[in-house]
């Protein structure tokens, strides 16, 4: 008898460490847009600073461009190895975050993309916040029919992970399917946390080239609502 186990739908996250980006120019680049926009954007953060969004083409032209040939290089990787063939990567938006203590982001997803990403570029040296990500809610009832924690290594085998931490590490670079819903823990250091994140598109080529996407957008028809 022989026994395969096989590992089904198994959702990737890739960590890119030592990205080799000057977080001094980063950094005062982020304390900049913070002082001119002191106000930001809120979405998933309770507290903190988020800056409103860059966008692709503009963003060359700011100290963040090597951020985003750096982003866009190792969503390559991602996309490769995730199966895309034949396409091309888009940033969508890039933002910035300033986490102080007490400050987190709630649960969530990237919606409107295929890749969501984060980099670290300032990193206090203990307790700033952990990147958590979440096994999908309709799986999380499974832990009922578990049983108590003593019954098994719930903490060993990643099929029966609730949630799986990134440490945040000066330089590293994490990327991951933008569906999967993720979270940051309280930060509980003095220091400010800075990390930049962003989201990707995928584009067919097949459909660039055949002009299947639009070409430019059209204005919707005036259809009467009998028509509908
Ligand atoms: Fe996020």
């Amino acid at each position: 008898m022989k026994l395969r186990t096989e590992h089904l739908f198994p959702t990737p996250i890739w960590i890119f460490d030592d990205v080799p980006l000057d977080n001094d120019q980063i950094r005062n680049f982020v304390y900049q847009v913070q002082k001119d926009d002191p106000d930001g954007m809120r979405k998933s953060n309770m507290g903190g600073w988020q800056s409103n969004d860059f966008i692709a083409p503009y963003i060359d032209n700011t100290p963040l461009g090597d951020l985003h040939h750096h982003a866009t290089a190792n969503t390559y990787t991602a996309g490769d190895e995730f199966g895309f063939r034949d396409y091309t990567l888009k940033l969508s938006n890039m933002w910035m975050n300033i986490n102080k203590k007490g400050d987190s982001n709630h649960i969530h997803t990237h919606s409107g993309s295929m890749f969501a990403g984060v980099y670290y570029a300032k990193v206090p040296n203990c307790c700033c916040g952990e990147l958590k990500f979440h096994r999908p809610m309709q799986d999380q009832c499974i832990k009922e029919y578990w049983g108590c924690n003593e019954n098994f290594d719930r903490h060993e085998e990643a099929m029966n992970f609730t949630e799986w931490y990134v440490q945040p590490k000066e330089n590293t670079m994490v990327i991951f399917p933008s569906w999967l819903m993720h979270s940051v823990d309280k930060s509980a250091s003095d220091d400010d946390r800075i990390s930049l994140s962003f989201n990707m598109h995928v584009f067919s080529n097949y459909y660039r080239e055949n002009e299947v996407y639009p070409q430019k957008r059209y204005n919707k028809p005036n259809v009467p609502l009998s028509l509908k």
